[in-house]
């Protein structure tokens, strides 16, 4: 494998700035570290990323494995969004304790409420094992076998870590398959919640301002890492202190303007940055499109009952957010890629591409691979698209469908073997609990109506009057018994025996065929990332984001969606007073923070024109699980907190466009503002270090 060319790539290339990238915090020195310094950033690369001394990295966490979080006092405080701490925060409200609807605040470290199952993981240092890893792996073996023994030698790898007893080792892939990272990590599990604003500030503008600009959400909420009495990681007990970290952000006080620096430091999920055209094409002509309508559907009920009953809007709060957050960013995304000609300017690389194979004399080593992805996702697409309309009705939208996927897996475990019985009850009882727990018939009913008939044409509701598992008392009945009893009783299940036959086939032919044709697809694009960096080796190449740490570095901008229409970068409280419609379900204004307005009440968080800010934007290419990263100025301190992108610029995910893409962060100042002047939670405040690096 050719992972040593990475090596000489780096180095030949032109510095200019903005060009997207999600970069490894370890390998920064060099090509990085001198763009960043270009765009005004004061830091070296060792301020970032140190394994001997304290550096950024150390403040950075992962936050539950999807969202991003940093520390901001020497207590251990973490800051993250409203967004990632919703299913806490939820989880907490009652409809005598909506927390949700009012926001909550500790007053003191006693008050702060545990959570189950959260945690926060940090990176204690990344070392490239791509030789250990693709030892004794070779072209001439099969697909199977090469992943097998990659398998085999990263399991080595892990194991054989120097560590220390309370830390972790993965190793996890980059460039499809073309370089391997040791990531040794640090997790803590007792991690509590300290604050969050209410939903008219965390979420102000809901599902309408999601994913667009101007924005006015104050999308943030603190909890705080509890360690035990040597300082390391431990499960929840009362006796745990305040984590003491190695590193904490200071937080500015000087804001931003257009042009300055920011570095956005966080755990990015997925992206697909090097797909060929006829992949792009797939995905926004075919696969989106049904995904978003099955979406559609099942939103039109939620929302309708959301707005109607508490109840309802506290018990289908994070599962709404869920469904509808990807369900608008899909359709951004095909916006985005169809204006932008995305797929088009594909095919002009890809000539290229196929172009510089000729002059390289590549093109019987490399030569048929274009040709051979248009073949490929050609058989490719119809099951793609049959799996994932699948796992949005019976995993993503309907309860009782899902409810009926996870009793077949019981089925099937006690199948295999009767004394699987217990375990595999406890998993299903563990299931049907978390459903249960906010879990609304009526809700539920309409939503299989809704989306059902996107999958099958037989969409009998009447299945709803019959089965058992409506009702968490009667579903906990049909487990009762041995295991011919209980699945006796679940085969006579009305919803069981409608679904079951559909679950059948997704294992024995829908999700088989996919992982069939889904693998040659995957070593192909392995196969296309070599290549590419071989015949275009001029070109920069980031790896896709996979979950791990990176930076991201850019400035602050606004941009031009449309013609004549310009975005500017900084947005203030003045405009979520525009927006304010008294009681509305998504633009409501806690009469606090109105007061607060008109008296201009601002403390010390006003901006040289005298406004609160409350977003602004940046060139940082960022994607989902950049959520809650920290934005960071020049000196290493904290400005912002990322939480979204702009609707024009979601197709980053496959396509960064330096022009459009934009992602959005909250001021840290309107953080700030809200903690002390909203919530009057001065304790946190005063354990903050809030500086002036403008002011020197
Ligand atoms: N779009 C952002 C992200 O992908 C924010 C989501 C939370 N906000 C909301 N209105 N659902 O996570
Ligand atoms: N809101 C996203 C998240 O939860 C981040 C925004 C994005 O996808 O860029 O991670």
């Amino acid at each position: 494998m050719k992972y040593l060319k990475f090596i000489v790539f780096f180095i030949t290339i032109n510095v200019s700035a903005q060009q997207g990238g999600m970069w490894i915090p370890s390998l920064l020195e060099g090509m990085n570290e001198e763009e960043m310094t270009n765009l005004g950033s004061k830091l070296s690369a060792k301020d970032i990323y140190d394994v001997n001394n304290s550096s950024l990295k150390d403040a950075i966490g992962h936050f539950n494995g999807g969202c991003t979080s940093e520390i901001i006092s020497d207590q251990g405080l973490i800051l993250t969004n409203h967004h990632c701490g919703f299913g806490q925060i939820q989880s907490h409200s009652s409809l005598e304790n909506d927390y949700l609807k009012d926001g909550f605040w500790a007053k003191n470290l006693e008050n702060e409420l545990p959570n189950e199952g959260l945690y926060i993981e940090f990176i204690v240092r990344i070392e490239d094992v791509t030789a250990q890893v693709l030892a004794n792996v070779n072209d001439t073996m099969k697909e199977k076998e090469k992943q097998s023994q990659i398998s085999k030698n990263s399991n080595a790898v892990e194991g054989s870590t120097t560590k220390e007893a309370w830390q972790d080792t993965k190793v996890k892939s980059f460039y499809n398959g073309n370089q391997y990272f040791l990531f040794v990590t640090e997790r803590f599990e007792d991690i509590r919640l300290v604050g969050a604003p209410p939903t008219s500030i965390g979420k102000f503008g809901s599902d309408t301002d999601n994913w667009v600009f101007p924005r006015h959400t104050g999308d943030f909420s603190m909890f705080r890492i509890y360690a035990d009495e040597n300082n390391r990681p431990a499960k929840y007990s009362k006796d745990n202190k305040p984590y003491k970290p190695k590193h904490f952000l200071p937080i500015s006080l000087d804001g931003v303007e257009e042009g300055d620096f920011t570095l956005v430091f966080g755990f990015p999920g997925t992206t697909s940055e090097y797909l060929p055209a006829v992949a792009i094409e797939h995905i926004t002509k075919e696969f989106n499109p049904t995904n978003i309508a099955i979406r559609e559907a099942a939103l039109k009920v939620i929302d309708a009952k959301m707005k109607t009953s508490d109840d309802v809007r506290i018990k289908y709060a994070s599962k709404q957010a869920r469904i509808a957050n990807a369900w608008k960013k899909w359709i951004g995304e095909n916006l985005g890629i169809d204006k932008s000609d995305a797929v088009a300017k594909r095919r002009d690389f890809e000539a290229s591409f196929t172009k510089a194979l000729k002059e390289n004399n590549l093109v019987d080593k490399y030569g048929s691979i274009l040709p051979q992805f248009d073949a490929l996702y050609k058989d490719f697409a119809p099951i793609n698209i049959k799996r994932r309309n699948f796992i949005e009705v019976f995993l993503v939208t309907n309860e009782l469908m899902q409810m009926t996927f996870r009793a077949y897996q019981m089925e099937q475990a006690i199948t295999a073997n009767p004394d699987n019985l217990d375990g595999a009850k406890q998993r299903l009882i563990g299931t049907l609990n978390g459903i249960h727990k906010n879990y609304d018939v009526t809700v539920d009913r309409g939503v299989f109506s809704n989306v059902m008939p996107f999958y099958n044409k037989n969409t009998d509701a009447t299945i709803y009057d019959y089965t058992a598992f409506t009702n968490l008392d009667s579903a906990l009945q049909l487990l009762d018994g041995n295991a011919t009893e209980v699945l006796k009783k679940l085969n006579e299940d009305a919803a069981y025996s409608y679904a079951k036959p559909m679950i059948e086939e997704f294992f024995n032919s829908i999700n088989a065929e996919y992982i069939n044709k889904n693998e040659p697809i995957t070593a192909l694009q392995t196969k296309y990332m070599t290549a590419l960096m071989e015949a275009l080796p001029n070109a920069r190449y980031f790896p896709d984001a996979n979950s791990t740490l990176r930076v991201t570095y850019g400035q602050v901008r606004g941009y031009e969606p449309r013609d004549a229409v310009y975005y500017n970068p900084v947005s203030y409280l003045d405009g979520a007073i525009e927006k304010f419609v008294p009681g509305d379900y998504e633009f409501d204004v806690p009469k606090k923070l109105i007061e607060l307005y008109e008296a201009k009440d601002y403390g010390q968080y006003a901006d040289k024109n005298g406004k609160v800010p409350v977003c602004f934007l940046g060139t940082n290419h960022t994607t989902g699980g950049n959520s809650g990263s920290p934005a960071i100025d020049a000196h290493g301190n904290l400005v912002g907190l990322n939480f979204d992108r702009v609707w024009e610029g979601t197709m980053s995910d496959m396509n960064y466009d330096p022009e459009i893409c934009r992602n959005i962060m909250v001021d840290a100042r309107y953080v700030l503002f809200i903690v002390d002047k909203f919530a009057g939670a001065t304790r946190l405040i005063d354990e903050m270090k809030l500086v002036h690096p403008k002011k020197k």
